[in-house]
């Protein structure tokens, strides 16, 4: 293995920047091969008074450099230039040629389908021109682009449009102006042949701003969605954190080449064509839900991330974990909130629970880093948005807007830390707050141990509750958290039960376990009680209750809370498919309260869709220790394949019972609909192998395949095809091709459809359609389609003899020549080695050491595989 492990920047050496740069002139001269970048600084000292003036750059060929107007000195090195010695305030002048049609990293500025764009977060800015990209230099910035009027007609960056006008030879120009101070990775400029979807709206203080969603040509109707996602939004900003837009303008534009989903520039965001195109025939209903929620996200980082930065990258939470939260927010006011909460968990459990447990495991804010493109991880995000989501449990809703306000007020226009960020909620109730930060320093998922003892006699119970962090890479010594515990009590019935605490009679409550452990004690419990604990999954932390076997049943027939009764199918199922014998008894019990779940008509469509679906196979390992990969498997798919048998009929009966749709809406509720249905057909489909009735059930799969109206059942029909393979499968898949092959966001589905489907000859295809003439490994859309859906797929991927890691392998190697941070994106999937059994555990290690030993390796790759590779927490 490689020892020249690059030097890992630290959040303890943060120094605030020797200078100042008030405003930014750049001068864009647009051609493919020879883009001209002049850039006029004006730059102001506040270091010390010998401090040299150094500024980032990379993979910049400079033509000229001068100051105050006069040639000056400097020194470049692959990434910075010096100059030694600079006045208190000066202009510097520089030029810089770069290459955007070769740049396939795609970030600075890159070609994508003959169209210019940018992508500069987090360091991106410096492969544009030379300058202090960091998120604390907040500047000003007027922007001139010049391009041929032919092939580039629209001409845009951020703020407004002050002037645009034709010049000679073709060529046309624009300038823009952003009156916002911003760091250098909000900057953004598009140009190239687009189709504008235009609207307006008028914010809460009567002023009228013009909405512009740029895409391809020809693709205009596909951004209606994105756009009613936009302007509900916007108005949700407004109504819930009182947050208006401060631009006359907002843009969006879709690309088709994009490293992650979408990006918040400032009044520029730049979106992966796949989470912004929409129409029924092309998109899910989970592509619908994406791109509601990420439209939303983008906007929603004007205020958390724009008009309030972060001061340096280590506090990427402040803008990102704060975010998501607000995303998820406006998701539940959309959608409903069970439904919409029960989703992120699932989405949390099944990344970031596994990075917090692996060697990839850091805090939200991570105290040191070599490449902070590889933190973008699901712990900053999500286990971020959870820790904002504590807060706001802990000092309630009217609390929690006041304290937000409060931080939007003190910090605007400036870049802050999380400390800027416990400091509001401080402010407000005049608490310390210095506890909550242990859950942004600290790495690893606390366990929370729940247990009680019922006193019939007195009617009271004890409850305990404890508390315990593991030790992670780094960290051995954990400090206890402050953990938010909503709960209530059932009866053995699973109706819901009264109790007294704190003096108040109630059914539920909110405990706040700051201790390692405590004692509460509830009196007035009339009956033996059964714990719901943890409702609406108040943190995120791992839980064991102690408690009887049958106490998960009471909570499955009737919590009224609709998370933990979701918690408790998703418990059994756990119990039942990780048991080294198959139990029948504790089947039929899942079963029947299963029937009674779909069957309930009190229950909403998408609930049910949901609680049908047993725990994922990547869920189910994080139980299991060492983790086999094909018992899982094998266990798994037999309870799904005796629930089909026990429930056939229940499952057939309301299946004809829902009408397949003919007009298609993407509301919540007939997605919930359209969820349900396909669900049902899954779980018909389940038992294929074992079934007596297979020409039933080919029918039934091929006829939801061949009539479906709508691209979410044409998914549901093909995925109940793959129980079945053949002919019947390979069949719709050669209709799903000839029908979208002009469709690159359907062609990535099909190419992920197969990559994901658990046949023994999945290996096999994959390796087939990695040669196939659409596969095209430098747009990241297609190659994470084929990749990322093969290293998801557990059984497949865990092949015993390792060759799903060898593919894995071939294609980061292949894709970190020339896109590192994709490339990099793949290493986790190989990083948990220590936890599985042989001889997947030595398959894996192997595998990452070829990783690590390959010449010419990014540091992006370079720092994950090292850290994966490293030994036991050091
Ligand atoms: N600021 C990020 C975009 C980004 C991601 C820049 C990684 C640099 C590196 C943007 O706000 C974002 O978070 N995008 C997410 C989607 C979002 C809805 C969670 C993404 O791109 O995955
Ligand atoms: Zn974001």
């Amino acid at each position: 293995m490689r020892t020249d492990t690059p030097q890992p920047i630290k959040l303890s050496d943060y120094t605030a920047p020797d200078f100042l740069i008030p405003s930014t002139e750049l001068d864009f001269d647009l051609a493919p091969e020879a883009t001209r970048v002049r850039a006029r600084l004006t730059v102001t000292r506040q270091g010390p008074a010998n401090a040299p003036l150094v500024l980032m750059g990379e993979r910049l060929r400079l033509i000229n450099i001068r100051i105050d107007g006069q040639p000056v000195e400097s020194v470049v090195t692959d990434e910075t230039l010096t100059i030694a010695s600079v006045p208190d305030q000066f202009v510097l002048e520089t030029e810089v040629e770069i290459d955007p049609l070769n740049n396939k990293t795609l970030e600075g500025l890159y070609m994508s389908s003959g169209r210019y764009c940018t992508q500069c977060e987090a360091e991106g800015f410096r492969k544009i021109t030379y300058y202090l990209d960091r998120p604390d230099s907040l500047s000003k910035y007027r922007v001139r682009i010049t391009a041929p009027r032919s092939g580039f007609p629209h001409l845009l960056s951020n703020g407004n449009l002050l002037e645009k006008g034709d010049l000679d030879d073709g060529r046309h120009y624009a300038l823009w102006e952003d009156p916002f101070f911003k760091p250098c990775y909000l900057f953004a400029l598009v140009a190239g042949e687009l189709d504008v979807y235009e609207d307006t709206i008028e914010t809460v203080s009567g002023r009228t701003v013009d909405l512009k969603i740029y895409v391809d040509t020809g693709m205009k109707t596909r951004a209606a969605y994105a756009m009613d996602a936009l302007k509900r939004s916007m108005k949700w900003d407004e109504e819930v954190y009182g947050r208006e837009y401060d631009l006359d303008l907002f843009m969006i534009v879709a690309v088709r080449d994009f490293n992650f989903g979408a990006m918040e520039n400032k009044g520029l965001n730049i979106f992966n064509a796949s989470l912004l195109l929409a129409d029924p025939t092309t998109a899910t209903d989970a592509d619908y839900e994406r791109i509601e929620s990420v439209i939303a996200h983008e906007y929603f980082h004007n205020w958390s991330g724009n008009r309030v930065t972060c001061r340096d990258w280590f506090q990427l939470c402040l803008k990102e974990g704060l975010t998501v939260f607000r995303d998820q927010g406006f998701s539940a006011d959309q959608r409903g909130h069970a439904v919409a909460r029960i989703k992120d968990v699932k989405a949390l459990r099944a990344r970031q629970f596994p990075e917090d447990s692996g060697p990839l495991a850091h805090p939200v804010r991570p105290s040191s880093y070599v490449k902070i493109d590889n933190f973008y991880t699901a712990t900053i995000y999500e286990k971020g948005a959870e820790i904002v989501g504590m807060l706001k449990t802990y000092v309630g809703p009217q609390v929690y807007r006041q304290a937000l306000d409060h931080y939007f007020a003190a910090n605007d226009g400036t870049a802050a830390t999380l400390e800027d960020f416990l400091a509001a909620f401080e402010a407000v109730t005049g608490e310390d707050f210095s506890p909550w930060m242990a859950w942004y320093t600290q790495a690893g998922t606390p366990q929370l141990r729940a247990s009680s003892t019922y006193d019939a006699a007195a009617h009271t119970l004890t409850l305990t509750f404890a508390q315990a962090t593991p030790a992670t890479p780094g960290q051995a010594q954990k400090a206890v958290v402050p953990i938010p515990i909503r709960f209530g009590l059932l009866s053995q019935d699973g109706d819901k039960q009264m109790f007294r605490h704190d003096g108040h009679l109630a059914s539920e409550a909110l405990h706040i376990l700051r201790g390692a452990d405590t004692t509460i004690v509830l009196t007035e419990v009339k009956s033996p009680p059964v714990l719901s604990i943890l409702r609406h999954f108040s943190a995120p932390v791992l839980l064991h209750i102690e408690e009887s076997g049958n106490d998960a049943f009471a909570r499955f027939r009737g919590d009224p809370d609709a998370f933990n009764r979701w918690e408790s199918a998703q418990g059994l199922a756990k119990r039942i498919i990780l048991a080294e014998r198959p139990d029948a008894d504790l089947i039929d019990a899942f079963a029947e309260g299963l029937d009674a779940c779909i069957t309930d008509e009190n229950l909403d469509d998408a609930f049910k869709a949901l609680i049908m679906g047993l725990p994922t196979e990547s869920d189910l390992a994080q139980h299991m220790s060492p983790i086999d990969p094909a018992f899982i498997h094998k266990n798994r798919n037999n309870l799904k394949s005796a629930l089909s048998a026990r429930l056939f009929d229940t499952l057939r009966d309301l299946y004809r019972s829902i009408p397949a749709p003919n007009t298609f809406s993407p509301d919540s509720v007939s997605a919930g609909r359209r969820a349900f249905r396909n669900a049902l057909l899954d779980l018909m489909l389940a038992r294929y192998n074992n079934a007596e009735n297979k020409d039933e059930l080919i029918a039934l799969a091929e006829s939801h395949f061949g009539q479906a109206t709508n691209m979410t059942d044409m998914v549901g029909g093909l995925l109940a095809l793959t129980y079945v393979q053949g002919t019947p499968y390979q069949n719709a898949l050669d209709t799903f091709y000839d029908r979208f092959r002009n469709e690159p966001l359907v062609i990535d589905k099909w190419f992920s459809l197969q990559a994901a489907a658990a046949h023994p000859d999945t290996l096999d295809r994959v390796r087939a359609l990695s040669q196939h003439p659409d596969f095209d490994a430098k747009t990241p859309n297609r190659w994470r389609a084929l990749v990322q859906g093969f290293a998801n797929n557990q059984s497949v991927f865990h092949a015993p003899g390792g060759g799903g890691y060898q593919f894995l392998v071939e294609q980061i190697l292949a894709v970190d020549a020339f896109n590192p941070m994709t490339a990099a994106r793949l290493v986790e999937p190989l990083s948990r080695y220590r936890f599985y059994t042989s001889p997947y555990r030595e398959n894996m290690q192997t595998a990452l050491q070829t990783i690590a030993a390959a010449p010419n390796l990014s540091k992006n790759v370079l720092e994950l595989a090292a850290r994966a590779l490293t030994e036991e927490h050091s």
